[in-house]
């Protein structure tokens, strides 16, 4: 059975962006957010994904900036707030400790708004960033005015499909 899942929501009511208790979200801001982004993939995905070398920022690019929907108020970073320090955080020196991207799905008419890179730092885990990077993700396709978001995950990703069936994304 091939480990691709394809998941996917329908909004029905307007979403509600979930806050996270010491924990901001904010858009894409400069090209520092790029070695952030960097960085925070390769703690986030450390025994998930298999590449044979660390991602770069060609990488970013090819997956993000060079696509025609990239914008970067649809690129989020959650940020521990002034109120929560960081020094507690084994894996990150900066205090981006989780993000996610807005994408397409494909070309019309197919196109569709589709979940990407959710992630979060290790470190930080289960205390609901996760959830409220993706709320933030859905209210923005709300106000875009769509009503339907699609994802791709694996099954063996049990922690994304946990996160993913309790928010209301079902399987395509
Ligand atoms: C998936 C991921 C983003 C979740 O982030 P998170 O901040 O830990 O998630 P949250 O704390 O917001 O969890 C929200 C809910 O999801 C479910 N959930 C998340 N992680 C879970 C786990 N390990 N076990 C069971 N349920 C889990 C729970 O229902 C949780 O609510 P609860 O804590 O009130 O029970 C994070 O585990 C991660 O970065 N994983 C590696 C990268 C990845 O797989 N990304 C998805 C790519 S498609």
């Amino acid at each position: 059975m091939t480990p691709l899942l394809r998941l996917a929501k329908s909004l029905a009511f307007e979403p509600i962006a979930r806050a996270a208790p010491g924990v901001e979200i904010r858009p894409f801001r400069d090209e520092a957010d790029v070695d952030t982004w960097l960085a925070l993939r390769e703690a986030a995905f450390a025994g998930l994904v298999q590449s044979a070398r660390p991602w770069t920022r060609a990488d970013f690019e090819r997956e993000f900036t060079a696509k025609p929907w990239w914008s970067p108020e649809y690129c989020w970073f959650a940020t521990l707030s002034k109120s929560n320090p960081t020094s507690d955080s084994p894996v990150m020196s900066s205090p981006v400790v989780g993000s996610v991207v807005l994408g397409r799905s494909g070309r019309p008419p197919d196109d569709e708004a589709c979940v990407m890179w959710l992630m979060v730092d290790p470190a930080r885990r289960r205390r609901g960033i996760g959830r409220a990077l993706l709320t933030t993700l859905e209210q923005a396709v709300w106000n875009a005015g769509e009503r339907r978001i699609v994802l791709e995950t694996h099954r063996n990703w049990r922690d994304a499909v946990q996160l993913y069936q309790q928010c209301g994304y079902l399987p395509l």
